[in-house]
Order: structure tokens, then C-alpha cells, then sequence
């Protein structure tokens, strides 16, 4: 998908792709950078968009590892669908149905979470949900990485995880925040 389809889609359903513009290559990056690829065997990603952070994930990960990306969009759904990787599992869903997804791969454990829903526009209960079911598989020591464009909905990690490190990536267009809690 192009940068004017991202920018078409993202207008029509503004209020869940919360942006007009996909993350960039630093920003991805910047995002990535926090994950153990070497041990991490199952990574979840959240509002995976068209794929930009998702290609930048599997180019990281084993071999062997999986990663359950969810996005609500069904443009998107396509687009990711097209990376046609088989370490990659496209959910065409609301990631606050992760149980259901884990139950069905029979997984029990997350290595790593990479987020990028607007949870800003969601309501907050909404929001604690998902993070909270997302902390519940997490492993011991795993990482919540979240991409946000200001601080508004950092009270939502730390409510859930007792802490949160705000890292500056300040040469995505706009400037972006990256959030990481880790569940101790
Ligand atoms: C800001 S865009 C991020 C797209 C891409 N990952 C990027 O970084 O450019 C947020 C994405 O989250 C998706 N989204 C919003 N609410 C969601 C939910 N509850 N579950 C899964 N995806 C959701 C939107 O459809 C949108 O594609």
C-alpha cells in the first residue's frame, strides 16, 4: 500500500488509525530495538496497520518464532495478509479477544508486546483492558512497547505495570514517544 492508500484509508476511519501517517523507518526502529530477538519466541503486535513495524519484526526475529499481529482494518488485513510469512499470523480482530487467539495457537506465553493503537481515542477502560490482558501473558521480565504521539495516555501503563520509561523519537514526522513497561 501506497503512502496517499494509507493516507485515504487512515481519513476514513480516522478515529481508530488515530493517524494520517504510518511510522517511519526510525520510528519502527526505535520501537524494535527494546526486544530480545535472539531468545523471544512469541511476539504480539497490536493495530499492525499495513505492516511497516510488522516487516521490521519478522526481518529481526528466529526462525522458529511466531508473531500474532492484530488489526481491525480490513484493508489492512489484506495488506498484511500479503507479507505472506509463515511465522506470521494475521488476526483480523480487536486485540482485547487476545485470550481467544492464544487459546487457539496454543500458546501461553508472550515474549514481547509492540503497540500502536491510538489508545488515546479509545476509552480508557477499553484501553486497561487490553493492556492488562497483554500483561497477563507476558512473561516475566517481557516488555509492553507502545507508540504514542503525546503523554496523554501514559497513566494507562503505569496503572497497569507499576512503571513505564518514556523514550523521544524525535525523527518520525511528528515526533513520537516510545513507552516501555516491562511486567516485573
Ligand atoms: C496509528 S495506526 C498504526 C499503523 C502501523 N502499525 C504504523 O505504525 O504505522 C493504528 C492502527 O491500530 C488499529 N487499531 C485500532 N484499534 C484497534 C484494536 N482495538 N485492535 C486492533 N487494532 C486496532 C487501527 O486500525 C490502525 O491501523
Amino acid at each position: 500500500m501506497g503512502t496517499i492508500e494509507f493516507f485515504k484509508e487512515s481519513i476514513k476511519n480516522l478515529r481508530t488509525v488515530g493517524t494520517l501517517t504510518r511510522s517511519s523507518k526510525s520510528l519502527c526502529k526505535a520501537m524494535i530495538k527494546h526486544v530480545d530477538f535472539k531468545t523471544a519466541n512469541v511476539i504480539v503486535e497490536l493495530g499492525a496497520g499495513d505492516g511497516v513495524i510488522t516487516k521490521h519484526i519478522l526481518k529481526k526475529m528466529k526462525k522458529d518464532a511466531k508473531l500474532l499481529s492484530f488489526e481491525v482494518n480490513a484493508e489492512f488485513c489484506k495488506q498484511l495478509r500479503a507479507i505472506n510469512d509463515p511465522r506470521l499470523v494475521v488476526v483480523e480482530d480487536s486485540a482485547e479477544y487476545l485470550e481467544r487467539y492464544m487459546k487457539e495457537n496454543n500458546w501461553s506465553e508472550i515474549d514481547a508486546v509492540i503497540s500502536a493503537i491510538p489508545f488515546v481515542a479509545l476509552p480508557d477502560e477499553l484501553g486497561l483492558m487490553i493492556i492488562g490482558e497483554c500483561k497477563r501473558f507476558l512473561k516475566k521480565g517481557g516488555l509492553f512497547i507502545q507508540v504514542h504521539y503525546s503523554l496523554l495516555a501514559k497513566k494507562l501503563y503505569q496503572k497497569v505495570f507499576g512503571n513505564v520509561d518514556v523514550n523521544f523519537a524525535p525523527l518520525n514526522i511528528p515526533p513520537a514517544f516510545v513507552l516501555v513497561s516491562e511486567k516485573r
